[in-house]
């Protein structure tokens, strides 16, 4: 079959490795694609958020399926005109993907289900979100409603820190985005990630993930698209991931069917843990960006029968199949990440490392300059290692990031520190 995977980051270069590894790819068709990918897959030049362009593209292409990575395409609605002009899509219609696009909508979807999560108030003017803030004094958090790419979550200590949030919100400085606002209780426990695959009626357990969202170690610094992940999670033990398919997964999913939209795709749970119980942090429409690289390599070829059985409908017959492994990736960044940095510098060393079903440097911002690869972005490499333990996931992925040759590069040196010292 020929295959089209919209975007260009590590993430998809990981889905592109999984698909190309399952025989019954034919042709694979990224765009736009990075220098990694280029290497494995066909790239193409298209606007990837505007679904008419992408529909034409797919059916002058002969593509059978199109696989969405990031969240923009689908809050743009472009997997609805995929499926209009009959093309198997993998990726929520733009009415589900409004439980990525939309805090106010998710909040309204665990309200009707009784998903455990954050109480809340939903605020469109800033006199009400001042009088709420006074009012559950802090810590608290505040959401920008719409997509802000990760930069719309402030965790406020202090009551003023609080009300020149919401002042900053509704001020323009998230743009529309900030114009309806989600204020939170601020909720204490571990954080991880749940990665589910629903065809509108059934759910399968994908696998579970942790990541490490700020720039420094220790979890310090601002945040970051992430700089590390590792899977499986060990604080998602099969009593939590059970609670969190009873108690969140599934009464979310058969309420968005009640309502006429039915999920189709991957959801992204995200959860705070405490004593053994699972909330509701947010969800995402789409992998998450290091945790897919992670679960890609410890998946393989399989993926790929995934996908084509959730945009087909068919997950019911689909079965998957875990190895006892372990999977981390670390994230090189170029220098002044998450601020603003360089780009063009030379990245030297990658030809000399392994690239098998083990050990693989999966590309995001990268490109290429003659023949040199060069750093095109702010989160540059993921480099990823699948291992019998956590340790000797984590001792070969830092292995390869020590030979790679990029000064204007930096990478944390304790992905993983959570899961190995508990362990
Ligand atoms: P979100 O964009 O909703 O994922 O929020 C980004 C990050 O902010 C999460 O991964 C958490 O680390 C943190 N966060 C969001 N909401 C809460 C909350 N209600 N309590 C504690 N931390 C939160
Ligand atoms: N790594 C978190 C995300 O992709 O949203």
């Amino acid at each position: 079959m020929n295959i089209l995977i919209l975007g260009g980051g590590g993430r998809e270069h990981s889905l592109a490795w999984a698909v190309l590894q399952n025989p019954k790819c034919d042709r694979l068709i990224v765009a736009p694609g990075n220098a990694g990918i280029a290497e494995i897959a066909d790239c193409a030049t298209l606007n990837i958020e505007d679904g008419g362009a992408v529909a034409t593209f797919a059916e002058e292409n002969a593509i059978d399926l199109v696989i969405i990575g990031p969240e923009a395409p689908l809050a743009a609605g472009v997997s609805d005109r995929l499926r209009a002009t009959g093309i198997a899509v993998f990726g929520p219609s733009w009415a589900a993907a409004q439980l990525e696009a939309s805090k106010a909508f998710t909040k309204r979807i665990c309200d009707a289900a009784q998903v455990p999560t954050a109480r809340y108030g939903h605020f469109t003017d800033a006199a009400a979100a001042r009088a709420y803030v006074e009012a559950q004094g802090a810590p608290i958090v505040i959401k920008a409603d719409g997509l802000a790419a990760g930069k719309g979550v402030i965790i406020a200590q202090t009551k003023a820190e609080a009300l020149s949030a919401v002042d900053d919100m509704f001020g323009g400085s998230f743009g529309t985005a900030g114009a309806e606002v989600v204020i939170e209780e601020f909720m204490t426990g571990e954080e991880a990630s749940f990665f589910v695959l629903c065809d509108g009626e059934t759910a399968v357990p994908l696998g579970t993930a942790q990541d490490h969202k700020r720039v420094g170690e220790g979890d310090t610094g601002p945040n970051t698209g992430g700089m590390g992940a590792y899977s499986p999670a060990p604080v998602m033990t099969d009593a939590v991931i059970t609670a969190t398919l009873d108690r969140i997964v599934k009464p979310t999913l058969a309420e968005m069917v009640r309502q006429g939209t039915p999920y189709q795709g991957v959801l992204f749970v995200g959860l705070m843990i405490e004593d053994g119980n699972p909330r509701l942090v947010e969800y995402n429409v789409r992998f998450g960006d290091p945790e897919c690289q992670a679960l890609m390599l410890r998946l393989g070829a399989q993926v790929l029968d995934l996908i084509q059985a959730c945009a087909e409908g068919r997950l019911a017959e689909a079965q998957v199949n875990w190895a006892e492994d372990h999977a981390m990736t670390v994230v090189l960044a170029a220098r002044g990440y998450p601020g603003s940095y360089e780009k063009g510098s030379v990245i030297g060393g990658l030809d000399a490392l392994p690239a098998d079903s083990r050990n693989m440097v999966f590309h995001a911002g990268t490109a290429r300059s003659g023949g040199d690869v060069v750093a095109s972005g702010g989160r540059v490499l993921a480099v990823t290692a699948r291992a019998e333990s956590l340790q000797a996931a984590r001792d070969a992925a830092y292995e390869m990031v020590n030979r790679i040759d990029w000064a204007e590069g930096f990478y944390r040196r304790d992905i993983g520190w959570r899961a190995l010292t508990a362990g």
